[in-house]
Parts: structure tokens; sequence; C-alpha cells
């Protein structure tokens, strides 16, 4: 395993993302909620730039089968990563798919001093 020193603590404020080269992949470094994470940019659809796409919420929708109704919920504002290329969405604290059972490949992530370092 090796560690790589990508950024200092100050310069990726809370819903910032920082996107570097480490040994010739790239990979993704998200400040979720003062939590740092990090994926590869690599969609598990069609090996999209999942790291480029916007970070949003989705919507949740429920059937009533009594009243024949749906209703529609916005939820998990700033925790959906969108793909940019044809929209396959994320739990950006976790990585898995929304709507498959496809999963962001992810990196350990931790603070030293002010230094952010992600291991490979
Ligand atoms: S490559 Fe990401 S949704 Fe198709």
């Amino acid at each position: 395993m090796s560690e790589h020193t990508v950024a200092k603590t100050g310069e990726l404020d809370e819903g910032d993302r920082l996107l570097v080269e480490l040994e010739g992949r790239e990979i993704a470094v998200f400040n979720v909620d003062g939590e740092y994470l990090a994926y590869t940019n690599w969609c598990a659809h069609q090996a999209g730039p999942i790291c480029e796409g916007t970070l949003s919420g989705t919507w949740d929708a429920e059937y009533d089968k009594e009243d024949l109704e749906v209703s529609m919920e916005w939820c998990n504002e700033d925790e959906v990563l969108s793909c940019p290329w044809h929209g396959w969405e994320y739990d950006i604290t976790d990585g898995k798919s929304l709507t498959s059972k496809a999963q962001l490949p992810s990196h350990p992530v931790r603070t030293e001093g002010d230094d952010i370092v992600v291991s490979l």
C-alpha cells in the first residue's frame, strides 16, 4: 500500500472535491460534512468520469396502492453523485449505486496534521 499527501485540509472545504492523479489513476477526494472520502474516477456503468458529476440529491418515490397515487420527495441533498455520462447515481458517503449493486472503488483517507493523505 502506498500513501500520498494530496492537499492541506484548509484547501478542501465542505462540499469541495479535488481530482488528482496517483500512480496513473484519477482519484477524487471529497469533503462531505468534514469527512474526507476518496474514489477512483470510474463509473461502474461504462467507465465514465463519475467524480466529475454533480453532487446533489435525488427523488424518492412511493406508490400508494390503495389511493393509486405516487408521492415524490427530494432527499439526501448533497449526498448523491450523478455520473455526467448517463446519470447513474451513487451515495457519496459509501460509494454504493442507488439503483444497482455497483460500488465505486474507494480508497482510505486520513489526515496527518493538516495533510490529507490517500492510501492506494
Ligand atoms: S458511464 Fe456513468 S452512467 Fe454511464
